[in-house]
Protein backbone atom coordinates (compact mmCIF):
# COMPACT_ATOMS: atom_id res chain seq x y z
CA UNK A 1 0.00 0.00 0.00
CA UNK A 2 0.79 3.12 -0.86
CA UNK A 3 0.31 5.86 2.33
CA UNK A 4 -0.60 8.69 0.26
CA UNK A 5 -1.25 12.69 1.50
CA UNK A 6 -2.68 15.16 -0.19
CA UNK A 7 -1.88 18.77 0.49
CA UNK A 8 -4.92 20.94 -0.77
CA UNK A 9 -5.56 25.01 -0.92
CA UNK A 10 -8.96 24.84 -2.62
CA UNK A 11 -12.02 23.75 -4.08
CA UNK A 12 -10.32 20.03 -4.12
CA UNK A 13 -11.71 19.43 -7.70
CA UNK A 14 -8.26 17.54 -8.22
CA UNK A 15 -8.60 15.31 -4.72
CA UNK A 16 -12.00 14.76 -5.99
CA UNK A 17 -10.46 13.10 -8.86
CA UNK A 18 -7.65 11.25 -6.86
CA UNK A 19 -10.72 10.02 -4.96
CA UNK A 20 -12.97 8.78 -7.64
CA UNK A 21 -9.88 7.16 -8.92
CA UNK A 22 -9.54 4.84 -6.22
CA UNK A 23 -12.94 4.16 -5.90
CA UNK A 24 -13.69 3.23 -9.58
CA UNK A 25 -10.28 1.20 -9.47
CA UNK A 26 -7.89 3.10 -11.80
CA UNK A 27 -5.87 3.89 -8.75
CA UNK A 28 -4.60 0.89 -6.90
CA UNK A 29 -1.99 -0.70 -3.98
CA UNK A 30 -2.71 2.88 -2.87
CA UNK A 31 -4.58 4.54 0.52
CA UNK A 32 -5.15 7.87 0.71
CA UNK A 33 -4.01 8.42 4.60
CA UNK A 34 -4.56 12.11 5.31
CA UNK A 35 -5.69 15.66 3.22
CA UNK A 36 -4.22 18.40 4.98
CA UNK A 37 -4.62 22.39 4.12
CA UNK A 38 -3.49 25.37 4.52
CA UNK A 39 -6.85 26.98 4.76
CA UNK A 40 -9.56 26.42 7.32
CA UNK A 41 -12.32 27.36 4.71
CA UNK A 42 -10.71 24.69 1.81
CA UNK A 43 -13.77 22.89 0.50
CA UNK A 44 -11.19 19.89 -0.24
CA UNK A 45 -11.17 19.73 3.47
CA UNK A 46 -14.84 18.72 3.13
CA UNK A 47 -14.65 15.92 0.42
CA UNK A 48 -12.47 14.75 2.12
CA UNK A 49 -14.43 14.50 5.31
CA UNK A 50 -17.27 13.06 3.28
CA UNK A 51 -14.78 10.24 2.05
CA UNK A 52 -13.96 8.94 5.42
CA UNK A 53 -10.67 10.54 5.10
CA UNK A 54 -8.85 12.52 7.88
CA UNK A 55 -8.31 16.05 7.04
CA UNK A 56 -6.25 18.63 9.19
CA UNK A 57 -5.54 22.13 8.47
CA UNK A 58 -2.14 23.66 9.17
CA UNK A 59 -2.31 27.47 8.60
CA UNK A 60 0.88 29.73 8.60
CA UNK A 61 -1.25 32.21 10.43
CA UNK A 62 -1.29 30.57 13.55
CA UNK A 63 2.09 30.96 14.01
CA UNK A 64 4.69 33.62 14.38
CA UNK A 65 7.15 33.11 11.69
CA UNK A 66 7.08 31.24 8.96
CA UNK A 67 10.50 28.97 10.73
CA UNK A 68 7.89 27.79 13.20
CA UNK A 69 5.26 27.04 10.65
CA UNK A 70 7.74 25.26 8.77
CA UNK A 71 9.02 22.61 11.90
CA UNK A 72 5.32 21.89 12.38
CA UNK A 73 3.97 21.67 8.93
CA UNK A 74 7.13 19.03 8.85
CA UNK A 75 6.32 17.42 12.13
CA UNK A 76 2.61 17.27 11.33
CA UNK A 77 3.65 15.56 8.16
CA UNK A 78 5.82 12.95 9.55
CA UNK A 79 3.01 11.82 11.77
CA UNK A 80 1.82 10.22 8.35
CA UNK A 81 4.56 7.99 7.17
CA UNK A 82 3.81 8.79 3.93
CA UNK A 83 5.45 7.26 1.03
CA UNK A 84 4.10 9.81 -1.60
CA UNK A 85 3.21 13.87 -0.83
CA UNK A 86 0.98 15.23 -3.69
CA UNK A 87 0.48 18.74 -4.10
CA UNK A 88 -3.40 19.05 -5.49
CA UNK A 89 -3.32 22.58 -5.62
CA UNK A 90 -1.18 23.15 -2.44
CA UNK A 91 -0.53 27.18 -2.77
CA UNK A 92 1.87 27.00 0.15
CA UNK A 93 6.00 26.83 -1.13
CA UNK A 94 7.10 23.52 0.61
CA UNK A 95 9.68 23.80 3.27
CA UNK A 96 13.46 22.87 1.87
CA UNK A 97 13.70 20.56 5.01
CA UNK A 98 11.10 18.65 3.51
CA UNK A 99 11.91 19.05 -0.13
CA UNK A 100 14.88 17.43 1.57
CA UNK A 101 13.57 14.47 3.74
CA UNK A 102 10.75 13.85 0.89
CA UNK A 103 13.60 13.57 -2.16
CA UNK A 104 11.49 11.48 -4.59
CA UNK A 105 8.44 11.05 -2.46
CA UNK A 106 6.50 14.78 -3.69
CA UNK A 107 4.77 15.32 -6.60
CA UNK A 108 3.24 18.68 -7.57
CA UNK A 109 0.01 18.84 -10.52
CA UNK A 110 0.99 22.82 -12.11
CA UNK A 111 -1.30 23.76 -14.96
CA UNK A 112 1.27 25.37 -17.15
CA UNK A 113 0.73 28.09 -19.74
CA UNK A 114 -2.59 29.64 -18.06
CA UNK A 115 -2.31 33.03 -17.70
CA UNK A 116 -3.22 35.66 -19.62
CA UNK A 117 -0.45 37.02 -21.02
CA UNK A 118 -0.15 33.65 -22.78
CA UNK A 119 -3.54 33.98 -24.33
CA UNK A 120 -3.08 37.27 -25.44
CA UNK A 121 0.09 35.95 -27.46
CA UNK A 122 -1.69 34.18 -29.13
CA UNK A 123 -0.55 30.40 -27.58
CA UNK A 124 -2.69 27.71 -29.43
CA UNK A 125 -1.65 24.93 -27.26
CA UNK A 126 -1.69 24.54 -23.15
CA UNK A 127 -1.88 21.78 -20.87
CA UNK A 128 -0.88 20.39 -17.61
CA UNK A 129 2.17 19.44 -15.97
CA UNK A 130 2.67 16.55 -13.13
CA UNK A 131 6.09 16.63 -11.79
CA UNK A 132 8.40 15.84 -8.98
CA UNK A 133 9.09 18.47 -6.44
CA UNK A 134 12.50 19.68 -5.89
CA UNK A 135 14.27 23.00 -4.08
CA UNK A 136 12.40 25.64 -7.08
CA UNK A 137 9.45 26.39 -8.24
CA UNK A 138 7.49 23.75 -10.41
CA UNK A 139 11.44 23.04 -11.74
CA UNK A 140 11.33 19.18 -10.68
CA UNK A 141 11.61 16.26 -13.03
CA UNK A 142 8.40 15.65 -15.26
CA UNK A 143 6.61 12.61 -14.81
CA UNK A 144 3.60 13.37 -16.81
CA UNK A 145 2.18 16.22 -19.36
CA UNK A 146 -0.86 16.24 -21.57
CA UNK A 147 -1.32 19.14 -23.54
CA UNK A 148 -5.22 21.15 -24.42
CA UNK A 149 -6.09 23.04 -27.35
CA UNK A 150 -6.93 26.71 -26.89
CA UNK A 151 -9.90 27.63 -28.40
CA UNK A 152 -10.97 31.38 -30.05
CA UNK A 153 -13.04 33.08 -27.38
CA UNK A 154 -11.25 31.24 -24.75
CA UNK A 155 -10.85 33.25 -21.20
CA UNK A 156 -8.42 32.52 -18.68
CA UNK A 157 -11.26 30.87 -16.64
CA UNK A 158 -12.34 28.72 -19.43
CA UNK A 159 -9.21 27.23 -20.32
CA UNK A 160 -8.56 27.24 -16.52
CA UNK A 161 -11.39 24.64 -16.53
CA UNK A 162 -10.90 22.64 -19.78
CA UNK A 163 -7.24 22.31 -18.47
CA UNK A 164 -8.45 20.72 -15.33
CA UNK A 165 -11.31 18.61 -17.20
CA UNK A 166 -9.17 17.08 -19.77
CA UNK A 167 -5.72 16.97 -18.87
CA UNK A 168 -5.13 17.46 -14.42
CA UNK A 169 -8.21 15.08 -13.41
CA UNK A 170 -6.49 12.74 -15.45
CA UNK A 171 -3.01 12.54 -15.16
CA UNK A 172 -2.61 13.41 -11.63
CA UNK A 173 -4.77 10.00 -10.64
CA UNK A 174 -2.73 8.55 -13.50
CA UNK A 175 0.65 9.36 -12.34
CA UNK A 176 -0.43 8.00 -8.87
CA UNK A 177 -1.04 4.64 -10.00
CA UNK A 178 2.62 4.50 -11.54
CA UNK A 179 4.45 5.63 -8.51
CA UNK A 180 2.14 3.26 -6.72
CA UNK A 181 3.32 -0.09 -9.23
CA UNK A 182 7.11 1.44 -9.60
CA UNK A 183 6.26 2.51 -13.04
CA UNK A 184 7.91 6.11 -12.93
C1 LIG B 1 -5.43 23.47 -10.15
O1 LIG B 1 -5.68 24.05 -11.39
C2 LIG B 1 -3.95 23.21 -9.97
O2 LIG B 1 -3.30 22.85 -11.15
C3 LIG B 1 -3.50 24.56 -9.47
O3 LIG B 1 -4.51 24.97 -8.58
C4 LIG B 1 -5.76 24.43 -9.01
C5 LIG B 1 -6.43 23.73 -7.84
O4 LIG B 1 -7.72 23.32 -8.17
N1 LIG B 1 -2.21 24.47 -8.85
C6 LIG B 1 -1.31 25.45 -8.89
O5 LIG B 1 -1.52 26.50 -9.45
C7 LIG B 1 0.02 25.17 -8.19
N2 LIG B 1 1.01 26.09 -8.59
P1 LIG B 1 -8.51 22.27 -7.24
O6 LIG B 1 -8.41 22.73 -5.78
O7 LIG B 1 -9.93 22.32 -7.75
O8 LIG B 1 -7.89 20.91 -7.43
Amino acid sequence: MLRTGIMVSGGGTNLQAILDAVDSGKITDTEISVVISNNPGAYALERARTHGIEAVCISPKEFESREAFNRAFLEKVDKYKLDLIVLAGFLVKIPEAMVKKYEGRIINIHPSLIHEEALRRGVKVTGATVHYVDGGMDTGPIILQKAVEVEKGDTPEILQRRVMEQAEWIILPKAIQMIAHGEV
